[in-house]
């Protein structure tokens, strides 16, 4: 099928090379000539892994050329099915700011009144219930002048994959979730996803388009809600002096609780869980419901980072005092160079709040630290980082801190806390776990 996919961030350009991989014609709309440019190079405009292979591989001079990109909104008027990829940041209250998505539907709208044929518009971005029917279809009807149901159908696709094995969850996803109010919609949603549905053996939900956004919400909110309720528990655990990740190994083997997502350490974050749980709690109250588990949720996340800054000071007589303290990881995750929400936010700030200076280290995301923090010296390694460092705090668990030995020996004062669980105890360093 010829599809358009507009947005090229994390998920418009992963989804637009899926679908090129899976036979389809696509082309990506996006407004920053940077990225159309880097993706008509046949190169991946973001760190993604598998991402480069396959933009070489369906875009740029030795393609396939079944993946372009455009600034140009009329490259829709050539496909059949357009995916709306667009940012749903959040409000300073925590409610989901819906205007990029709105000035996207408005340009596709216009865009669409020149078309005389049958035209479907899905939107992928994570939307609060309701967005999809009672903002982005009257929109898309306004600047058409057309009907919805008539001249264009609407659908909802939540997108379930992560940073950093975007390609693979995409590919393999563990069910793929269709929401339509119009049967011609959901049909050619299917069409689209037939190959993938076939290759992959994935479960299909078909639902309606509020359902289908609400699929979403649930699904990132439960996964937050159970990090902090094992960050919990593992609080609880290094009361007692017991390992939270033994517990959690055994808990994980009963199958009502699940093995993923269950360790603890210094909490959520990414441009995911805390916007989206913010959002769906924000949307909850605006009707009437105060959800208390959610709410919790979020309070102990936010708490977590300073646990892992008390544990540090309890070694340092509880004063920094100018101690310079070495952040091990900065990127909200390993795999990604994203320090949206990451937790080495708060826990940067805390520190210098608290009267140390901070040296910090990060295999790939520290081009992207200077936006998110201020006064930070930037090292070129972990092993020049903890050089002659009053203490340590890990952060992201990034596989090459597990390797890390004889460096720490370099430290001025050898004390580590780990908040990921990645450094290995052994003699020589103090060593202190955020839950275990
Ligand atoms: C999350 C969801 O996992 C995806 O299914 C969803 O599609 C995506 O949000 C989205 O809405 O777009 P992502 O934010 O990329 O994906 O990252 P995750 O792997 O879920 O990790 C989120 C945060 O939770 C990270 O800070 C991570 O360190 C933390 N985490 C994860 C833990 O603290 N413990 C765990 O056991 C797992």
């Amino acid at each position: 099928m010829r599809l358009s996919i507009i947005g090229s961030g994390y998920v418009g350009t992963t989804v637009a090379a899926c679908f090129a991989d899976l036979g389809h014609e696509v082309v990506n709309v996006d407004i920053d000539e940077e990225i159309v440019e880097a993706i008509n190079d046949g190169t991946a405009p973001i760190h993604e892994e598998g991402l480069p292979e396959l933009i070489a591989k369906h875009a740029g001079p030795n393609g396939t050329g079944r993946l372009k990109a455009t600034t140009d909104y009329a490259a829709v008027l050539d496909t059949e099915v357009t995916f709306l990829c667009l940012p749903t940041p959040q409000n300073d209250d925590g409610s989901i700011d819906l205007s990029i998505m709105e000035a996207g539907a408005t340009q596709l709208g216009e865009t669409l009144a020149e078309k005389s044929d049958w035209h479907t518009v899905v939107v992928k971005s994570t939307v609060v219930p309701g967005s999809t029917e009672d903002t982005i279809t009257p929109i898309l009807e306004d600047a058409s002048d057309t009907t919805a149901g008539e001249a264009f159908g609407v659908g909802m696709n939540p997108e379930f994959l992560r940073e950093g094995t975007a390609v693979n969850d995409f590919l393999n996803p563990d069910k793929v979730v269709l929401g339509a109010d119009d049967d011609r919609a959901l049909a050619d949603i299917h069409d689209v996803f037939d190959p993938l549905v076939a290759q992959a053996d994935a479960p299909v939900v078909e639902t309606d388009t509020r359902t289908a956004e609400m699929i979403k919400y649930a699904n990132n909110a439960f996964l937050a809600a159970k990090i902090s309720l094992i960050n919990d528990i593992g609080n609880i655990c290094k009361q007692f002096d017991i390992d939270a990740y033994e517990v959690a190994d055994a808990i994980g083997l009963d199958d009502r609780i699940g093995e993923q997502f269950l360790r603890s350490g210094v909490g959520w974050g990414g441009s995911c869980f805390p916007k989206d749980v913010s959002a769906i709690i924000s949307a909850a109250e605006e009707r009437g419901y105060e959800p208390p588990v959610l709410n919790a949720a979020v309070d102990l996340n936010e708490r977590q980072p300073g646990r892992l800054v008390d544990l540090l000071a309890e070694h340092l007589d509880g004063e920094f005092d100018g101690a310079r303290v070495t952040v091990l990881g900065l990127a909200f995750k390993p795999g990604t160079d994203d320090m949206r929400n990451s937790r080495a936010i708060p826990v940067i700030r805390d520190l210098q709040k608290r009267g140390g200076t901070v040296t910090a280290y990060d295999p790939v995301a520290m081009d992207n630290a200077p936006d998110y923090v201020d006064d930070v010296t930037y090292a070129d390694s972990a092993a020049a980082a903890l050089d002659g460092a009053d203490g340590a705090v890990v952060v992201t668990d990034w596989d090459e801190f597990a390797a890390l030995d004889e460096e720490f020996d370099a430290m001025a004062n050898p004390i580590v806390v780990d908040g990921r669980r990645i450094i290995e105890r052994r003699d020589g360093f103090t060593y202190e776990g955020l839950t275990w």
